[in-house]
């Protein structure tokens, strides 16, 4: 496995690789990896000559306020855990050289950046869209597969992808969960043992949720019933929990077409999401 922390030589590398005319698959992380993040590996793996998964705490989509500088970081343990699982190049930049601090430019996806976890962490979603625009162009890759873990997320590259005629593919991986429930995430090593058996209310209230809607429930009834649940789950502090069309992230009704419910839910200073697919 390579290991690249040089911007310049990892956009080299992409070029000699597309010269070749090997397929480049790309799976962008922040590390601290987890099985959720190895499933995205498994996504483009078979697929693609060559798998490169970007490893960079990313300043700019955390607020001033959140845990960018507590946010879990094992360098050594993520490239044995990237190389077992047959990534072939790990790109680890430096903060000060994928910001310079005289950078100008910032790309901004309007409307469903504002709503879900865009309404509470403001700049968040231009953070991650301007991230992922240079991580495209540094790693040119064919393919990048993101989770749905983070569906608002994937939701804003998506539309990011296609307003901008970017010519990448994305593949949409579904979330992994500890055999529990819970959807794994780096920030679950920051629960404390006790807050760690309380947040399996997202992920329960998620899959009642969805055993509802299935038996013809009223949506709105159902919501209040599951937020009433988890404000009354000992330490959590509901953010938002809410029914919205995918991908446009419109409030809904009813559960006609495609639509998404997600929540976030704080423990202390863990925030965590969640949501499910309908
Ligand atoms: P990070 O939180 O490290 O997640 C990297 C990728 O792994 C994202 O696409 C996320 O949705 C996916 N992922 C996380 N947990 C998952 C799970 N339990 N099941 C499936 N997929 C999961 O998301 C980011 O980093 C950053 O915002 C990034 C896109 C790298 C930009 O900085």
């Amino acid at each position: 496995m390579e290991r690249i922390s040089d911007v310049k030589w990892m956009q080299q590398r992409a070029n000699e690789l597309r010269t070749q005319g090997k397929s480049i698959g790309f799976v962008p992380t922040m590390g601290y990896l987890h099985e959720g993040h190895l499933s995205l590996v498994d996504a483009v793996r078979k697929e693609h000559d060559v798998v490169v998964m970007s490893i960079f705490v990313n300043p700019t989509q955390f607020g001033p306020n959140e845990d960018f500088d507590s946010y879990p970081r094992d360098i050594e343990r993520d490239e044995s855990l990237a190389k077992a699982r047959g990534v072939d190049i790990v790109f680890y930049p430096q903060v000060k050289d994928m910001y310079p601090g005289d950078d100008l430019t910032w790309v901004n996806v309007e409307k469903i950046t504002g709503v879900l976890c865009g309404a509470s962490r403001e700049g968040h979603f231009r953070g991650v869209t301007t991230i992922v625009t240079k991580l495209i162009n540094i790693v040119k890759p064919h393919t990048m597969v993101l989770g749905q873990k983070d569906a608002q997320q994937a939701a804003v590259l998506t539309k990011m992808v296609e307003d901008l005629n970017m010519d990448v593919k994305l593949i949409i991986a579904p979330i992994v969960r500890e055999a529990d429930g819970l959807a794994m995430s780096s920030r679950n090593v920051r629960l404390t043992p006790e807050n760690r058996k309380y947040a399996l209310v997202l992920s329960q209230s998620l899959s009642l949720l969805r055993q509802e809607m299935q038996s013809g429930a009223d949506l709105k009834h159902s919501l209040e019933k599951a937020k009433e649940k988890i404000s009354s789950t000992p330490n959590a502090e509901l953010e938002y929990l809410e029914a919205r069309s995918y991908p446009l992230l419109d409030l809904v009704e009813q559960p006609t077409g495609k639509t998404l419910i997600a929540v976030a839910v704080r423990f202390g200073d863990v925030r965590l999401i969640d949501n499910i697919l309908l």
